[in-house]
């Protein structure tokens, strides 16, 4: 947990004009300084920033905070990584973070002994990396050549850093004099193979150096220039990168995105290089993975309008449902998610260097909604002019609706569906255990989303009630940080703990959102408060309860296997191999 005293520190270094000057033009006005306010379109400004008191409002929106909560809110950033981007710029260093990072707990593993690199190091490690590539794309020919007859022009590469990985398998040498250390393991640079000879990952590639949301080099992708396998060859995942969260050119598209209200989302690298050149800025691209319920979340912090622009072909169509799906949980009343096909044979990059800017933002007012794409490929799957086929898309929109937590929106989606099964709204409502509420809100329990995260989901529990702070051991969570979202909420359940571990039965104790009410974690419990609005008095919590533990253990499970998968099989101890194969056959017990 990062401790409120260094928070307050952090505070006091940090002064929220130089924070948000850096990001919004201020202008002064008398005591205060004022601007357009960046949370809601506005002509006249009502955005004021108090250098005495420290902290921002909105007169117009009500928009209001500390630095910390702007870099979150334009920032995109969650909780740690706004701390950490501040206290980076005053050089300090986070404490629990460091704890942190040696006992695995957020995800990015530590070295067992402490004598590993900071990620500062891994940092600066990776943009030596950086540098040579760019520095070898000036003397090959072959690769510029290949840039060229692609249609890029140097100012392109250059503002996207790209570089040239040569052929020849050590040449990361002559910038690391120490060519053996740990160092390019960790940045994923270099491959060891089982007789421990090392070599370079990236040989004669064009590489893409991808920045994560702090602009810090993170990982590269590499296209191979010729025909070949694999086309492009990605970082794998380090202590610096995690591609279910990354998405390449977020960072240098924030303020087009936000001009814009829109972000486009494209399959590739160079989908997103060719759009820019041609002066598409607000544009990201998933990493060579399916478009994950984070990449979403991270998008519709900045914006309220996301369109996926994929192929027309197959594989487009079953990746652009993926992001469907991993969309609807993230859906709020407000948000626009869309899908733009484009013809057969297209991608982004062709097609706009063949058709050119107009027609392709043209193209993206053709997108189709969300709930539209929905119903259009659900309905392609069976035949509506039968009994059975308007049963089954019944069937198959079930499970999605039950994800929905946008009550308006869940709303909508159930009225179509009536009028496409030719089933009424309230036999709907009642075939699907859904509870038309003056909230709106779904109440069924089965059709309650079950939480991503078990730590989110105990917390929940604990705030509809909180004795159950008695089942709980801040120990039971040592490892259970996956990543860094869930550090946020894990710091939130070990305080909770923490703070009520006296709590009984007969204790009347003040709502805990009160008890928290300046504290770091209070947006967090009372979203996950306010959740539980709607939970049915006859909820059965034991079951929540036991659902959460579940999750935990299996999270736990498949990070312990994870951990002693990535370790080569003779460095194993016996005990070791064996907790492997009993994890594999048998989640773990509980004791
Ligand atoms: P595509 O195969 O659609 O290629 O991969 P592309 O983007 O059109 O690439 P060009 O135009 O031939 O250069 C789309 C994205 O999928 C990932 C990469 O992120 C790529 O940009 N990918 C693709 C891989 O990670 N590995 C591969 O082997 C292929
Ligand atoms: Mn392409």
């Amino acid at each position: 947990m990062i401790p409120q005293s260094f928070i307050q520190d952090l505070l006091n270094h940090v002064d929220i004009v130089d924070v948000i000057e850096h990001l919004l033009p201020l202008k002064k006005a008398g005591t205060n300084y004022i601007a357009c306010c960046p949370f809601h379109g506005e002509k006249t400004p009502s955005f004021t920033v108090s250098q005495s008191k420290q902290f921002y409002h909105c007169f117009g929106c009500g928009a209001h905070g500390s630095a910390i909560s702007f870099m979150m809110e334009y920032g995109g950033m969650d909780f740690v990584e706004a701390i950490n981007d501040l206290a980076a710029r005053f050089g300090m260093q986070v404490p629990a973070q460091r704890l942190l990072e040696k006992s695995g707990i957020n995800g990015l593993r530590g070295s067992e002994d402490g004598t590993g690199d900071s990620l500062q190091e891994l940092f600066r490690a990776i943009d030596v990396v950086t540098k040579f590539y760019r520095e070898q794309l000036k003397y090959s020919g072959h690769a510029i050549a290949y840039l060229k007859e692609r249609g890029l022009t140097g100012e392109t590469a250059a503002r996207f850093a790209i570089g040239y990985a040569p052929t020849g398998w050590q040449n990361l040498a002559t910038v690391f004099p120490d060519y053996q250390a740990k160092i390019l393991l960790d940045i994923g640079v270099v491959i060891e193979s089982e007789d421990g000879k090392r070599y370079d990952r990236f040989r004669d590639r064009i590489v893409f150096p991808i920045l994560n949301q702090r602009g810090k080099i993170v990982g590269f992708g590499g296209r191979i220039l010729k025909q070949g396998e694999p086309k492009y060859l990605n970082s794998p995942e380090t202590q610096l990168f995690e591609k279910g969260r990354e998405l390449y050119n977020l960072f240098a598209a924030r303020r087009a995105i936000r001009e814009a209200g829109l972000v486009i989302v494209v399959e590739g690298y160079m989908d997103v290089v060719a759009l820019s050149q041609n002066g598409i800025e607000h544009v990201v691209a998933t990493l060579g993975t399916a478009t994950t319920p984070y990449h979403v979340q991270k998008l519709l912090r900045q914006t309220d309008n996301v369109v996926f622009c994929f192929d027309g072909d197959h594989a487009g169509r079953k990746a652009a449902w993926r992001a469907l799906e991993n969309s609807l949980i993230q859906i709020a009343d407000g948000k626009n998610i869309s899908f733009l096909f484009l013809p057969e044979g297209e991608d982004p990059d062709s097609y706009i260097r063949e058709f050119g800017r107009e027609i392709f933002e043209g193209l993206l007012k053709q997108a189709l909604p969300l709930s539209v794409f929905l119903f259009k490929e659900l309905s392609s799957r069976v035949d509506l002019q039968t009994s059975e086929g308007r049963a089954k898309l019944v069937e198959d929109t079930k499970p999605l609706l039950a994800q929905i937590n946008a009550p308006f929106f869940g709303l909508m989606l159930l009225k179509r569906l009536a009028e496409l099964s030719g089933i009424s709204q309230r036999d709907l409502e009642s075939l699907l255990k859904i509870k038309h509420t003056p909230s709106l809100r779904f109440r069924e329990r089965t059709l309650r989303p079950r939480p991503i995260s078990p730590c989110y989901w105990l917390i929940q529990i604990l705030l509809y009630d909180p004795t159950y702070v008695s089942r709980l051991d801040r120990a039971l969570f040592v490892d259970c940080g996956e990543n860094i979202q869930e550090i946020e909420t894990l710091r939130a359940l070990t305080e909770f703990i923490t703070t009520h571990s006296h709590v009984t039965a007969s204790t009347s104790i003040p709502s805990a959102i009160t008890y928290f009410h300046d504290s770091p974690y209070c947006a967090l419990l009372e979203k996950a408060g306010s959740a539980t609005l709607v939970w049915d008095k006859d909820i059965d919590l034991e079951a929540e309860f036991t659902g959460a533990l579940v999750l935990l253990q299996e999270i736990q499970r498949k990070q312990r296997m994870a951990e002693l998968h990535s370790r080569s099989l003779s460095t194993l101890t016996f005990e070791e191999k064996y907790e492997l194969q009993q994890l594999t056959i048998f989640p773990k017990k509980r004791s």
